[in-house]
């Protein structure tokens, strides 16, 4: 998920190495190396840290030769250290890798390997693809690729070297980007176009199931079937910082447009033939809990609130979702027989973490849903499931929130299967497809961006909703207020009456949620309320309801009424993205908040 590079041409590898890690350090990461082949040997140096840290051991101990590849790493599997930084080298230090993305099938792989006597030196799923590289390695490393990659499942961007054949660096993709560029007697490649720009604007895009193999003075491509294939280069148009946000014009833009591939990162391996695998939490025999707590800050929050009303409903256990730092100063009751979720994308929030040590203190068994692997939360907690969002840059979470959602959905099933509960096949049918659905929501921008216009003179904006959509205006209401400063507040929209619709006047703006097919007509008949005292109303809903007078009606695609919590974040998000344009705001890094707030 984060940061590729490689060099293979006339001039010091590393050089280009170092620089277009640099260039890619935008997207976060965890830990960094490289490998490089000179004097027909692999050196490797790497290092858990900061890319600086890589560069202050590389200044002593410098390594040349002009082949080499280079990594940052965004952990997925095994805590970020130096042993699981990457690149990767099988026992005999002939061949090395660096690996983006996510290897699912990496434990059986890695138990027949081992069934060889391959011995493995870290915890990654990278590291079955060096040793698998050595397995079928005889005398051509493009065909021990082939056999490789036709063994694995998942995710990857792959650059691979080898003393055998030095005067190569064989490339694949699937599921992860991976760009080469045409340079002045080399050839080179990166996980991001920012990282090439330096050296070239020549680029060429692997597709999935592609590879090639580059060499100082030329490249040949193949396709999944071996067969060499001609592919074009293309002009890359654009600077180093449009580069480094592909293209986009902010970070909260790009990473709205990532879900559908952040949704299935996440989902990759946890269903199978209609049941859930999370085998993190195989150990926990759930049947010993008689109360639940769902612990999280913001937007997070959110995604909890969400998560605990499918928890409850399917198990009927009692469920409470609550503020971290309302929980850890409201006494709450915990015991052996408590279990306790804490979501946070960060792994770092000071609230978050306080209460899920509180909760620790006190006998609960707590489980930590974390974007970043190896941060405290996720090390704290007693089991820990990951978000594969990747790095999540603009200080409004989006991807994250989305992922968190499919996760604790997935989490609500495991336990409810667990539970010896009958699930509901549909939705674990329909999961899966759920990026599919997004993909065409991005494609409706226009509409959205139109109803943006409504909030253009706009000081407040009213969210309202019932159920699961009451937690999904709250997170429209809170992205809006972050990114364009407009005033919106969330409410429950049986509690208009009893209050708020106060407020509600001529040419005031509602956003209506109303997906659940058991009180969406309730909400329904709320926004007529509004509508009569003037509003203008925007209302998502799901074809089947009768509507009445709202001029602005999105028809959301038609999916179990749970998964409608994920679909219809795209437009809220989308909503307070261009109201943040029209007003000229700050998109990326809204006044007075921080990315991570890891203080009271
Ligand atoms: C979301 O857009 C926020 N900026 C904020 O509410 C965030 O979700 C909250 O601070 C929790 O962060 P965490 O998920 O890293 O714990
Ligand atoms: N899954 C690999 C790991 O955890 C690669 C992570 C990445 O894409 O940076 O090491």
């Amino acid at each position: 998920m984060c940061g590729i590079t490689a060099y293979v041409g006339h001039q010091d590898a590393l050089t280009f190495l170092l620089q277009g890690l640099e260039k890619l350090e935008y997207r976060g990461y965890d830990s960094a190396g490289v490998t490089i082949l000179g004097d027909q040997k692999l050196s490797t140096v790497k290092t858990k840290g900061r890319l600086q840290d890589l560069i202050t051991i590389l200044k002593a101990q410098p390594l040349h030769g002009h082949v080499g590849i280079g990594h940052t790493r965004w952990a997925t599997h095994g805590v970020p250290s130096n042993l699981n930084s990457h690149p990767h080298s099988n026992a005999d230090e002939t061949i090395s890798i660096v690996h983006n993305g996510i290897i699912e099938n990496y434990r059986e792989l890695k138990d027949e390997l081992m069934a060889h006597g391959y011995t493995f030196q870290s915890e990654t799923d990278s590291e079955v693809v060096v040793q698998m590289l050595d397995y079928y390695y005889s005398d051509d490393l493009l065909a021990a690729t082939r056999q490789t990659l036709a063994r694995i499942e998942g995710s990857y961007a792959l650059c691979i070297l080898s003393t055998h054949e030095p005067d190569k660096i064989i490339v694949a993709r699937k599921d992860s980007p991976l760009i080469i560029g045409e340079a002045q007697g080399a050839y080179v490649a990166a996980s991001d176009i920012p990282a090439l720009l330096e050296y070239t604007k020549n680029v060429y895009f692997l597709e999935d199931n592609e590879l090639a193999v580059l060499k100082a003075d030329s490249i040949t491509f193949y396709n999944q079937q071996g067969q060499a294939i001609q592919k074009e280069s293309v002009e890359i148009p654009y600077d180093l910082e449009a580069a480094q946000k592909d293209g986009y014009d902010t970070f909260m833009l790009k990473e709205i447009y990532e879900q559908p591939h952040a949704i299935a990162e996440t989902l990759r391996g946890r269903i199978h033939e209609n049941k859930v695998y999370l085998d993190e939490l195989q150990n926990i025999d759930f049947n010993q809990y008689h109360q639940v707590y769902y612990v999280a800050c913001g937007t997070a929050y959110h995604a909890s609130l969400c998560g605990s009303q499918v928890l409850q409903k399917l198990t009927r256990l009692p469920v409470t979702a609550m503020v971290a730092s309302e929980f850890r100063y409201n006494d709450p009751l915990i015991d052996e027989k408590t279990l306790a979720i804490f979501v946070s994308q960060s792994g770092e929030t000071a609230d978050t973490l306080a209460a899920l040590r509180l909760a620790k203190s006190q006998g609960a068994t707590t489980i930590a849903i974390a974007n970043v692997l190896g941060s405290t939360i996720s090390r704290d907690a007693d089991y820990v499931l990951y978000t594969c969002a990747g790095p999540e840059i603009a200080v409004a979470s989006t991807k994250a929130y989305t992922t968190q959602l499919v996760l604790l959905i997935l989490l609500a099933c495991y336990i409810a299967d667990r539970l010896g509960f009958v699930l509901d096949a549909k939705l674990l049918e329909e999961l899966p497809h759920i990026s599919d659905h997004i993909a065409h929501l991005l494609e409706d921008h226009e509409r959205f961006a139109k109803y943006a216009k409504l909030l253009e003179d706009q000081r407040d904006a009213y969210f309202i909703g019932r159920n699961l959509d009451y937690a999904s205006v709250l997170e429209g209401a809170l992205k809006l207020k972050e990114v364009s400063y407009v005033h919106a507040d969330a409410y429950v929209a049986g509690e208009l009456k009893h209050g708020p619709i106060a407020l509600i006047e001529e040419g005031s703006v509602v956003i209506a949620v109303a997906t659940q097919p058991q009180i969406a007509s309730k909400t329904i008949n709320n926004i007529q309320e509004t509508i009569a005292r003037g509003a203008r109303v925007v209302l998502f809903t799901t074809a089947g309801q009768e509507v009445k007078n709202v001029a602005n009606t999105y028809y959301l695609p038609e999916v179990p009424a749970v998964l409608q919590t994920i679909l219809v974040a795209i437009p809220l998000q989308l909503i307070a993205y261009y109201t943040a344009c029209i007003k000229g705001c700050d998109v990326d890094k809204p006044r007075n908040l921080a990315k991570s707030v890891t203080v009271e």
